[in-house]
């Protein structure tokens, strides 16, 4: 299928305008922000940000400015650990994380080998995305590789920035959801080949977790991450106290859970550790060394009860952090919740996370996890136009609230404490809009 087609010529918007274009927790002048200001687009990509009285004059005549003032412009949310094939069993509770894969998670995944029933999930949970403003994530699919056929499908066709990939596992799951360490590999090679790069969709060598990887296919996993170093490669770690000490009685050499992936060569750039909870400080040092990056799911460790992610010891070690849903482990879709749980999470550690922090690592953060920077999660010229259009009147109450605010940090955090799907007014994704809440 062809991707939709991307708006040509220049298109303005106008309102205000915030980007990032360093960490706040390293920088002081680590924003862009213009309270009235100009997002210029043109061919699917940024032309230009700033501010609309110095940019007005720039533009051609006839050039279709679409006004939205009183709202605010951000670039698209990045989520970096979700499962679209959980959508379906979000919420399911479970006395934590191994009974709940046992339960919920396996039977649900199961239904994957169903090629309609791959797509019909895919195109629901993408809709999900967007109505939330997440414009890229990175996603694991099933065992079953017409499952990832189905998610890039719909991912293409809508032409979205995507990463995903074919679940690895060989051992310690049920019959019904096993791959072999070559078939699984093998498998991923093709996926590669055919996804990759294709349009704006990015591969991502997917083994589970350690436990249900054996020694061969984990090590031609690594291999195979070798072999194609511009993929990316995302897995679990060190989420849960039991899966800590499962991995400790499977590896009983090596010197922690991370050093199990170090060990089969998958810590690089471009690979994504979600959770990261249950760290030490050597491996918080490894993670920076390698360049590795961590995906932080708040949602999904308060709800599945596995832990807090250390944000003073993540910072101390300078890791490459990013926010995630984790759904379905996860409780919503939207990144502004997972900002309001991250930063109730980051408190109980005893670390203050500006809301400028959360937006900025819900957005740059994440692209320069995946090493995107350049190409999405800010306002730079020539990078791809995916934004936002947040709305600070979207229910009576945050109406309220940021008719009350007195600095941006304020009005900020409202957005992110007491925002949802409903405060999302519009989603663009290479300059078309594929979300419009007043279509809903
Ligand atoms: N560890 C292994 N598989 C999973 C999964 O699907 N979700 C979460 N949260 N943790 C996992
Ligand atoms: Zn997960």
């Amino acid at each position: 299928m062809t991707p939709a087609p991307t708006s040509a010529g220049p298109t303005a918007y106008r309102a205000s305008l915030l980007h990032f274009t360093a960490d706040p927790a390293q920088t002081q002048h680590a924003h862009d922000w213009h309270e009235d200001g100009l997002l210029i687009t043109e061919n699917g990509h940024i032309k230009a940000a700033g501010d609309y009285a110095k940019l007005k004059h720039t533009l051609p005549p006839d050039t279709p400015l679409t006004d939205y003032s009183g709202k605010l412009i951000v670039p698209g949310f990045i989520d970096t650990h979700t499962h679209y094939p959980q959508t379906d069993m979000i919420t399911s509770p479970a006395p934590g994380l191994l009974p709940w894969l046992q339960t919920y998670t396996f039977p649900t995944e199961r239904q994957f080998s169903d090629p309609l029933h791959d797509a019909d999930v895919a195109s629901f949970f993408i809709d999900q995305l967007l109505r939330n403003g997440t414009t890229t994530a990175m996603v694991y699919c099933t065992v079953h590789p017409a499952s990832v056929d189905a998610f890039f499908e719909a991912s293409h066709a809508r032409n979205l920035r995507m990463v995903a990939g074919k679940v690895l596992m060989d051992r310690n799951c049920p019959e019904f959801l096993q791959d072999t360490a070559e078939g699984g590999v093998r498998d991923s090679a093709t996926l590669i080949n055919k996804w990759h790069k294709h349009g704006r969709q990015l591969y991502a060598i997917t083994p589970r977790f350690a436990p249900t990887s054996s020694d061969a296919q984990m090590q031609l996993a690594g291999e195979l991450a070798q072999a194609y170093p511009d993929t990316y490669l995302q897995t679990h770690v060190a989420e849960n106290t039991d899966e800590l000490a499962w991995v400790k009685s499977l590896y009983p050499s090596a010197r922690s859970y991370l050093d199990v992936y170090e060990r089969f060569g998958m810590l690089r750039p471009r690979a994504m550790f979600g959770h990261c909870i249950w760290l030490d400080a050597v491996d918080r040092a490894r993670m920076a060394a390698t360049q590795s990056a961590t995906a932080i799911c708040a949602t999904s460790n308060l709800f599945l009860g596995s832990g807090l992610f250390d944000f003073a010891a993540a910072d101390a070690a300078q890791m490459s952090l990013s926010l995630a849903t984790d759904v379905g482990g996860g409780t919503s879709f939207s990144m502004l919740q997972t900002m309001n749980e991250t930063y109730k999470v980051a408190c109980l550690g005893g670390t203050h996370l500006s809301a400028l922090r959360l937006f900025y690592l819900a957005t740059l953060g994440g692209a320069r996890s995946m090493q995107l920077e350049g190409t999405i999660g800010n306002f730079q010229s020539g990078a791809e136009a995916d934004f936002i259009v947040l709305d600070p009147q979207a229910t009576p109450l945050l109406g309220r609230r940021s008719a009350r605010t007195d600095s941006l940090e304020e009005l900020l955090f409202a957005l992110a404490i007491l925002g949802d799907d409903r405060a999302i007014a519009a989603t663009y994704s290479a300059g078309r809009c594929v979300h419009n809440r007043e279509d809903q």
